[in-house]
């Protein structure tokens, strides 16, 4: 057994709030690409020219047609993986208070987690940009992009584009929740975009201890978190899951 993985368990389980910040890395499991990295969207795609605001207010169209006709058939047909459920199941245990994240999936909500916050927003929702209805995005006919109200306005998904504020309630409770809580778990994100990747800077600067799970160190790793358990996050989370079972069974005997 993995000492770093042991660790994380004693942590998680003598905890008072634990809080995971998780990113696009905690869905390549469940078939959705990261952004940054190999096999990444901005390998194919350039954010300023498909993610930013201003461009799809330019050319609504293209963004739809390209960048979200990949996006969407990959979202409404991911299922949670082990991690995700890792992390409902922590909750579960009365362990777990409050996911972060920054995926706009909705597969935290899918597993079980009960409050999640959607730093970026989400894809499940769009909005029409001129009646402002929102309407669900499966029951949205997507075949035509970009995709309009029954009032001829075009839709936009709830997801945040580079260029466009956070959510403020989203961000006014991930602040108080980083900096509420005893143990932070950062999952699966490269920590390279801000104001997500300062929630656990916030965490660590008010006392929490920071744990990251991800294949490779990030800006935080040796910085920010106490220490990084190196792999991918369905299978770590298993590990770390069956030891807090183990911690759990031996306190009651
Ligand atoms: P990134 O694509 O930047 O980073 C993904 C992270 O996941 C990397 O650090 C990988 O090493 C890690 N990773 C890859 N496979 C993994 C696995 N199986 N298990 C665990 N970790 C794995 O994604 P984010 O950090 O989420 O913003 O990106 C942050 C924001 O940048 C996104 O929310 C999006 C993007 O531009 C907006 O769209 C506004």
């Amino acid at each position: 057994m993995n000492d770093l993985i042991q660790q994380t368990a004693k942590y998680l389980v003598a905890a008072r709030h634990v809080v995971a910040l998780t990113g696009a890395g905690i869905s390549v499991e469940s078939g959705i690409p990261p952004f940054r990295g190999e096999g990444g969207l901005w390998e194919k795609y350039d954010p300023m020219e498909f993610a930013h605001i201003n461009s799809f207010m330019k050319n609504p169209e293209k963004v739809w047609k390209i960048f979200m006709g990949d996006m969407k058939k990959v979202l409404l047909a991911a299922k949670p993986n082990d991690a995700h459920l890792g992390l409902a199941r922590l909750e579960q245990l009365g362990i777990l208070k409050t996911v972060i994240t920054q995926n706009v999936d909705g597969l935290h909500q899918m597993a079980g987690n009960t409050d999640v916050i959607e730093f970026h927003g989400n894809f499940a929702w769009l909005r029409c940009l001129q009646c402002d209805k929102r309407f669900k995005t499966v029951e949205v006919d997507l075949s035509e992009a970009p995709p309009k109200c029954t009032c001829g306005g075009i839709f936009r998904p709830e997801c945040v584009f580079f260029g466009e504020m956070i959510p403020p309630i989203a961000l006014t409770r991930s602040q108080e929740e980083s900096s509420q809580c005893d143990v932070m778990l950062v999952v699966g994100t490269s920590a390279l975009v801000q104001p997500a990747a300062f929630m656990p800077v916030l965490a660590q600067q008010s006392g929490a201890t920071v744990i990251e799970i991800n294949p490779e160190p990030t800006p935080l790793t040796g910085r920010i978190s106490k220490f990084l358990v190196a792999g991918k996050a369905g299978q770590i989370m298993n590990e770390i899951l069956s030891e807090v079972n183990s911690l759990i069974q031996s306190q009651k005997q």
